[in-house]
């Protein structure tokens, strides 16, 4: 047995890969905002960002590599989820059963929202599926412009924001307390940043198709 199939199997392990992989995601979603709100200084900026991006040497690695953490990320999740539901079949304590429940059952339908979200995006944006319109030889700028001229694709990136900071709140708050962060002195603050962090992620990334519809219109 591997020593990731060790770690993968025990149940500290789970937790702690489901930890770090998490903190991993929060500071991608964190460098990805950073870049997008660029969109608010125009075109120009906007372009050079992605072309400073894909020109990083292995960029197309570290693309894999953001997708197997991801794929770790979510394989745990659902193993995690899964074996707390028989857990939980097997329990005779009501209220563990209720509170353990509330919050694993929100994180298992905002992570499955997210997994949606995360499709149907990187179709539009990294692929350049726009609905409605090809743009042939589209930059990354045109891509954004022409997918929220459409209303129900606004819609639709606002409501899955607002889910996504959720997540990405509560997943923080969770990682942190995997990772050791659970004494009666931290959790308050653990608590604190974590609502802040998910409620700047939400509003951060939800503002992004609004403003871009209001603005550049195509
Ligand atoms: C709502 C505003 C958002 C905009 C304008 C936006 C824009 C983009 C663009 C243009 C790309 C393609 C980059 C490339 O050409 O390589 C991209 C890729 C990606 N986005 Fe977003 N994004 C937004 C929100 C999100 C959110 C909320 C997440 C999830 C936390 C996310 C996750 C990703 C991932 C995983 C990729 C593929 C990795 C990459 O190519 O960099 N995006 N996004």
């Amino acid at each position: 047995m591997t020593p990731f199939t060790r770690l993968f199997r025990s149940s500290v392990g789970k937790k702690y890969l489901l930890g770090v992989s998490g903190l991993l995601l929060s500071l991608f979603a964190i460098s990805h905002l950073a870049g997008n709100l660029l969109l608010i200084q125009g075109r120009e900026a906007y372009n050079d960002y992605a072309a400073g991006l894909h020109s990083i040497p292995g960029f197309l690695f570290i693309e894999w590599g953001l997708a197997a953490v991801f794929l770790v990320h979510i394989a745990i999740a659902i193993r995690v989820s899964m074996e707390n539901t028989s857990a939980r079949k097997r329990s005779y304590s009501q209220h563990k059963m209720q509170t353990v429940g509330k919050s694993a059952a929100t994180m298992k339908y905002s992570g499955a929202l997210l997994i949606v979200f995360l499709v149907v995006h990187l179709l539009n944006l990294r692929f350049k599926i726009v609905p409605e319109v090809m743009v042939p030889n589209a930059t990354d700028f045109d891509a954004v412009q022409h997918l929220f001229a459409n209303a129900g694709m606004v819609g639709f990136y606002v409501l899955m924001c607002i889910v996504i900071g959720f997540h990405l709140g509560h997943g923080l708050q969770s990682s942190l307390q995997s990772l050791g962060w659970y004494h009666t002195d931290v959790t308050p603050k653990v608590r604190s940043l974590s609502f802040w962090f998910g409620l700047v992620m939400a509003v951060g990334y939800a503002m992004l198709p609004l403003y871009v519809m209001f603005n550049y219109p195509v």
